[in-house]
């Protein structure tokens, strides 16, 4: 049984940071988020006897040991139970942006994962399962099973049933636009999860994330459908900037910004100050992503190119759900 599938990743205009099961990967608060399209992972997953162990070959090159590893298979034991098998799969898997450097590539990849080694299984869950499952290899994943601006309900479940993501808006809603600024393709020194367990151990304003994240929610979701772009970045920014503040404060501190990083903070603001109007976020790495509307995309792609320590732009309008392919990687 052979499937395939290509996720794209996915931004968060509100950030998740925090869990409260570390196991079944369950939030500590909601999430806002736009599917990117064509930043994706295409992944090819075939369960047969022949299998040994799993194989995991990624990006050309055949991965087989280490925390990758074992995730991987950790994950691949839960759709063996799912579907009452016991094969052992291969899964090959491929994405088209660089790795770890802050673009999300666990959501894409997880969520490719969970759609074709589901359908490889014999499975055939629906949106709301598939979102499910995608969370157990990477919280944000469940985000890149839908296409658009999507939000990941908190839950309040232990078993993580209502934890998963619905889409607010589907993709060509409006003419939002998100440019990845590519400052560093070097992986990042903390990972996401090991840096928000951190966090909640450690930062003393962690709290204070947690009493006013749900606003920003709120507001951002009514900015979405209201197509409000100032609402919606605006609160996307300062949501970012906590987020990165309790980050700071963690023991010991986790700083990712570089200074391409700042220079690019400041010139967003100053260009806004000017009319242009744009605003920024920042996930676990020293890229910068900045919202606009699709008009001042040429002049923000410009501006960005002509800053010291931007290496590319690449430029995403929201993107599709995920979906299988009949084009197999082997
Ligand atoms: C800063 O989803 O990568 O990008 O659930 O441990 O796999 P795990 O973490 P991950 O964390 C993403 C954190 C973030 C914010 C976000 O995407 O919401």
């Amino acid at each position: 049984m052979k499937a395939s599938a290509i996720a794209n990743s996915n931004i968060a205009l509100t950030k998740y940071w925090g869990k409260r099961d570390s196991k079944l990967m369950l939030p500590n608060n909601g999430s806002i988020s736009m599917t990117l399209d064509g930043l994706n992972t295409r992944t090819t997953v075939e369960f047969s006897p022949e299998y040994e162990r799993d194989i995991l070959i990624f990006n050309g090159k055949e991965i087989s040991e280490g925390r990758e590893y074992e995730e991987t298979v950790a994950f691949m034991d839960i759709v063996r139970e799912m579907a009452g098998i016991r094969e052992k799969a291969k899964i090959a898997t491929e994405n088209n942006f660089p790795t770890a450097a802050g673009l999300a590539s666990s959501a894409s990849g997880y969520a490719a994962l969970a759609l074709a080694a589901s359908k490889a299984a014999g499975l055939n869950l629906d949106k709301r399962e598939l979102s499910i499952l995608a969370r157990r290899g990477s919280g944000s994943a469940c985000r890149s099973i839908e296409g658009g601006f999507v939000e990941w309900k908190r839950g309040e479940k232990k078993d993580g049933s209502d934890s998963y993501a619905v889409q607010i808006a589907p993709k060509d809603h409006w003419d939002f636009r998100m440019l990845t600024t590519i400052v560093s393709t070097e992986e990042k020194k903390v990972k996401s999860r090991a840096g928000m367990a951190q966090t909640v151990k450690t930062c003393p304003y962690y709290k204070g994330w947690l009493e006013t994240v749900q606003d920003d929610i709120d507001a951002v979701r009514q900015g979405i459908l209201e197509k409000d772009f100032a609402k919606v970045g605006s609160v996307a920014e300062y949501n970012c900037l906590k987020m990165h503040a309790t980050m700071i404060t963690t023991k010991p501190p986790i700083i990712y910004w570089n200074p391409a990083t700042m220079e690019i903070i400041h010139a967003v603001m100053a260009w806004r100050e000017e009319g242009l109007e744009s605003y920024f976020t920042i996930d676990a790495g020293p890229n910068v992503k900045v919202m606009c509307m699709e008009k001042d995309v040429q002049e923000l792609k410009k501006r960005l190119e002509g800053l010291n320590g931007v290496k590319e732009v690449i430029v995403c309008r929201p993107g599709d759900e995920a979906k299988t392919t009949e084009e197999h990687l082997f």
